[in-house]
């Protein structure tokens, strides 16, 4: 019996002001007055206990039809009280930890109807809040007025509506609310147009030849230069794809993730670093889920979705309770796969412990000041597909690219799908401190004009579809995240 844990319980009750010790026969005559018979030993275990009176009003609670309370009923209910105690110390240090949690951007609100109006007003949004960044940047003259600027360097801002490589040069169609003009990339600016992705908004300054813009340069939203570097005096992990429920699931390896966390490895080294450790990020891909592609069940060992949540929580939950999980979905969770996509359903976030914390995909979260945006990352299969110097190797290059784009899914209609909301919600309007990606199953991490790029790995093995299209995953490597600096730890033995 944890008498320590029960003196909080009834201090957290109010009900330790004065406790007094009372004899068995007071215990028996006092459960007589309720109407109870009590046996001698649980009548001495009770009046043992630190708090006779909240135990004996407990018991009765539960013992409606009984003729004779017994030991085991005393211990029964004890042991509830402890769990009660445990729960509300677990809940009160969780309030603890949100406090210093803000959620700056959640995707909670919003609401998809999927009708043309809607499309047409996800486009706008796009475009109004992307061009509002490139304006402060370039003076901008509108597509239905470029006529008149002939002779002129003129800044177009428009929305990418087609790209075609040519033999000379690059054709880049703009449109803006006002109208569309054609823009001849050549030279340094054809190399610069090659890797347009399409439906990005970017900004065009260039001449007039004709009814074309002869471009001179192409202009990203981009970020500016981001000199200050916040110093936090503890660690962030992060990881992702956990893909619990899975055959591939690196059960022994996760073991060692654990052990570390719990400042129980074997190294003192590593386990100073783990002491540092606050929160624990899960950028996506909880579990396997269930119907995600043709024949998965094969590769499934729990084909129940509530109950692989369950083995996901199990898992978190033998990590200590002084650090915050925030788990953020991935196309393999139990949320609508077109992104954003909201946070896990009500039924399935009651199943984790309440030091876990779930979000949208994307969240943008301030964690003790440090702006930290979790995007699960689908998009990065549209930028290895289209940008040929970029590979699954390099995912963090591949994240430039969206900070460069200002846009989380540049793409629309790509490999991942978007919910044409009304708002666009992927668009990067603040610059993080942190951008924490996963879903490609590789690691990679590196600094982009000041922010912190983190892909961070799998803890699955490469699967049947991976050893398809020769995905080579990096399980198990873990970022350690200090501000100024960064450990990669790998749990894979490497
Ligand atoms: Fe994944």
């Amino acid at each position: 019996m944890n008498l320590k844990a029960l003196d909080l319980f009834s201090m957290n009750e109010g009900l330790q002001k004065v406790v007094k010790g009372i004899d068995a026969i007071t215990v028996a005559k006092k459960f007589l007055v309720r109407g109870f018979n009590v046996s001698p030993e649980a009548a001495r275990l009770v009046s043992s206990f630190q708090d006779p009176e909240l135990l004996i009003s407990e018991i009765c609670k539960i013992s409606k039809n009984k003729f004779i309370i017994c030991e085991e009923d005393v211990i029964t209910v004890i042991k509830n009280l402890e769990k009660k105690v445990s729960q509300r110390l677990e809940s009160k240090v969780a309030e603890l930890k949100e406090e210093k949690i803000r959620i700056l951007k959640d995707v909670n609100n919003s609401v998809v109807e999927g009708t043309i109006e809607d499309f047409v007003a996800y486009f706008n949004s796009r475009f109004e809040k992307l061009s509002g960044i490139l304006r402060g940047r370039v003076q901008q003259t509108r597509i239905k007025d470029i006529g008149r600027f002939r002779g002129e360097t003129i800044n177009v801002v428009g929305v990418v509506s087609n790209v075609f490589n040519r033999k000379d040069n690059v054709l880049i169609e703009l449109e803006d609310q006002t109208g569309v003009v054609n823009c001849i990339a050549m030279g340094k600016a054809a190399e610069v147009a090659k890797e347009l992705l399409g439906d990005e908004v970017i900004a065009v300054t260039g001449t007039l030849k004709g009814s074309s813009i002869i471009v001179d340069r192409i202009v990203f939203p981009d970020c500016p230069i981001n000199g200050e570097k916040k110093s936090i005096d503890f660690g962030i992990v992060f990881i992702s794809d956990t893909h619990f429920g899975s055959k591939g699931f690196l059960k022994e390896k996760w073991k060692n993730f654990v052990d570390w966390l719990n400042m129980e490895s074997k190294n003192e080294e590593m386990n100073k670093i783990a002491e540092k450790v606050k929160y624990l990020i899960v950028a996506g891909d909880i579990v396997d889920g269930v119907g995600i592609y043709p024949e998965q069940e094969k590769e499934l060992v729990l084909i129940d979705i509530y109950e692989q949540y369950e083995l996901a929580a199990s898992h978190f939950d033998e990590i200590r309770k002084d650090i915050q999980i925030i788990i953020s979905p991935g196309n393999h969770d139990a949320v609508r796969q077109a992104e954003p996509q909201p946070s896990l359903p009500k039924e399935i976030s009651k199943i984790f412990s309440g030091n876990v914390k779930s979000v949208g995909n994307p969240s943008l979260l301030e964690l003790e000041g440090l702006k930290i945006l979790i995007y699960h990352g689908r998009s990065l299969d549209d930028i290895v597909t289209k940008i040929p110097r970029i590979s699954y190797e390099n995912p963090h290059k591949a994240m430039e690219e969206l900070l460069k784009r200002r846009h989380l899914s540049p793409l629309y209609g790509g490999k991942s799908p978007i919910a044409p909301a009304k708002e666009d919600h992927l668009v990067i309007e603040e610059i993080p401190d942190v951008l924490h990606s996963g879903h490609v199953h590789t690691y990679g991490v590196g600094f982009y004009r000041g922010v912190f790029l983190v892909n961070s790995s799998t803890w699955q093995a490469q699967t049947g579809f991976q050893k398809k299209i020769n995905l080579n995953p990096m399980p198990c490597n873990v970022a350690v995240y200090f501000g100024d600096g960064i450990y990669r730890i790998n749990f894979n033995g490497g």
